[in-house]
């Protein structure tokens, strides 16, 4: 499994005022949307093309557009803070919904909404999640995405903890993953360290 670390100083600028806990609720939206823009930059780095003649208004040029535009699936609740700025830059982009809910004493996903096409084959598909944290809600998403046939997928995180990474590495399921940051690891109660704390909290206010 690869996994790509945007190590980008302007990608490290947003990443430390979402890290920040002075950052108030609109400020770290609006890093979160930022940042978001450059890892799906960088996540599609690879995304085949295909080539169409346009007129200029000087002469013909050779044209790129997207030959496979991904399905985009943001992870409820944290996840949509960064489904927006991600089909802003790809407005071809479908967009799938997955929620999951943490069960805090488990730590283990509990699943409350699947939106998603029923074919996935030939598809690529962007898992949007601002938090990589053990790997389950992830693990669980991917595996309802390749149950329906994906297997270009990539999962586009914010910040990643080595206990999730190792978690899907672990898995075998068919994904890569692109972060700004792989952190030091997880607490006793599943945050990541240092983390930037609940990223669904820091965006929406405690649920
Ligand atoms: N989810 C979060 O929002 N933050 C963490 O640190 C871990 C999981």
């Amino acid at each position: 499994m690869d996994v790509f670390v945007v190590e980008h100083p302007l990608a490290r600028a947003r990443l430390t005022t979402m890290r920040d806990a002075r950052t108030d609720s609109a400020a770290f939206r609006s890093a979160l949307h930022e940042l978001t823009l450059m890892l799906v930059y960088e996540a599609t780095r690879e995304a085949q093309v295909r080539t169409e003649k346009v007129h200029t208004p000087v002469a013909m040029a050779t044209g790129y557009r997207l030959a496979n535009p991904p399905l985009l699936v943001p992870v409820l609740r944290a996840g949509l803070g960064m489904a927006d700025q991600a089909h802003l830059l790809i407005p071809e982009a479908q967009m799938g919904f997955v929620g999951l809910a943490r069960n805090e004493e488990t730590l283990r996903p509990t699943p409350y909404l699947e939106s998603l096409p029923e074919s996935l084959e030939g598809r690529a598909v962007l898992v949007l999640d601002p938090m990589l944290a053990t790997g389950g809600s992830m693990e669980h998403t991917i595996r309802l995405l390749a149950d329906r046939g994906a297997t270009d997928i990539t999962a586009v995180c914010a910040l990643a903890a080595p206990e999730g990474v190792e978690h899907l590495r672990r898995s075998g399921l068919p994904l890569r993953v692109v972060t700004a940051s792989i952190d030091q690891r997880l607490n006793d109660s599943g945050y990541i360290v240092p983390g930037l704390g609940d990223a669904g909290d820091r965006q929406y206010g405690p649920a």
